[in-house]
């Protein structure tokens, strides 16, 4: 018979071999466990399309679906028993939840991304960062930057993948078994060799990119296989696999400036940063618009938004040149 190596005893093994504390696998086994009960309302709502639209708007002022508060309902309670976390910044809470004052850790996390694909019964995902207390003095509270995440995760759901990111200690990924538990650790690595590379973003959106990236998308796209799936969690999983870029540019010259997004849609700290932390230490690299590394931003607001451009380090820089010429 042959035994598994668990997420759990993947995330053990590595507290113990760096001398960290058991606080962390405790909060681990809290955002595992809410992951198989998201999935499980997957199952039994979403894929029955049972659950729809809740006829409420979120902070963004998008329309929410219900799966997407079911989530956020489950995350925070298991959280909430953990005891490790200070504070939470959910996309579904305009401001942040105080969850255990005496907590180790802070959280920054999409319950659920790619809310669209539900109806369609297509994959979504579950994203989270990562961050520490301050250990030598009192704490500020202050947002972390993704630099400053201590780890980050990915949760494809219902696929049964758990792709996660130890900082300085590589991305890894799990798959379910048949009795539900994330096992077989492999690392990832964004593969160099250019024949696999894809470009990702939604190509409806491209006349409204600045000029330069609209140059470079047209006189690159033919170099490269193109996909897009609509949802961050499900494009990330497959660049990661495929190498190439994903990008949500800046929207700058929409025909009606009203539907201009200069800051871009995706959110800094539950889905950038998130990112970000998965693709660095993977071996790629990611930037806002103005070419700055996604994770030496400091945000200023817990929604706040960026541009995205993710990918190999080769495009990424080629990329910054654009950005910044
Ligand atoms: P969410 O479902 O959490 O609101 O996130 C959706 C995000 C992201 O997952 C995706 O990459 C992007 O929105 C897609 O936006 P477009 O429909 O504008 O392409
Ligand atoms: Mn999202
Ligand atoms: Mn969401």
């Amino acid at each position: 018979m042959k035994l598994e190596k668990t997420f759990m005893n993947f995330l053990l093994e590595h507290q113990m071999r760096h001398g960290r504390t058991l606080n962390f696998v405790i909060l681990m086994e809290s955002i595992v466990t809410a992951a198989q009960y998201i999935e499980y309302y997957y199952y039994t709502g979403a894929l029955k399309k049972n659950l729809g639209e809740a006829g409420q708007t979120n902070i963004q002022g998008e329309s929410v679906m219900r799966l997407d508060l079911v989530a956020n309902q489950i995350v925070m309670s298991y959280l909430t028993q953990s005891h490790q976390v200070i504070e939470a910044t959910s996309e579904e809470h305009s401001d942040e939840v105080l969850l255990a004052e005496g907590g180790r850790y802070f959280i920054y996390f999409d319950p659920l991304d790619g809310s669209s694909n539900i109806k369609h019964s297509l994959p979504v995902g579950f994203l989270f960062g990562i961050g520490k207390r301050c250990l030598d003095g009192p704490e500020d509270y202050h947002l972390r930057k993704g630099s400053e995440f201590i780890a980050a995760g990915m949760f494809l759901i219902p696929a049964g993948v758990f792709t996660f990111a130890l900082r300085n200690s590589g991305t890894w990924r799990f798959i379910k078994d048949e009795a539900g538990i994330y096992i077989r650790p492999e690392q990832v690595v964004i593969p160099e060799t250019q024949s696999s590379w894809e470009l990702s973003f939604n190509t409806a959106n491209l006349t409204t990119y600045a000029v330069p990236v609209q140059r470079w998308l047209n006189e690159n796209s033919p170099k490269y296989g193109f996909r897009y799936a609509g949802s961050l969690a499900v494009d990330l999983h497959r660049l990661l696999n495929n190498g190439g870029m994903f990008l949500y540019p800046a929207i700058v010259n929409h025909p009606n400036p009203g539907k201009n997004r200069p800051s871009g849609k995706l959110r800094l700290m539950y889905e950038c940063s998130v990112a970000a932390c998965l693709m660095k230490e993977a071996g790629g690299a990611a930037i806002d618009e103005r070419g700055n590394d996604i994770l030496d931003i400091t945000p200023t607001h817990r929604h706040q938004r960026s541009a995205l451009y993710i990918g190999n380090k080769v495009i990424t820089e080629e990329m910054r040149k654009v950005l910044q010429s």
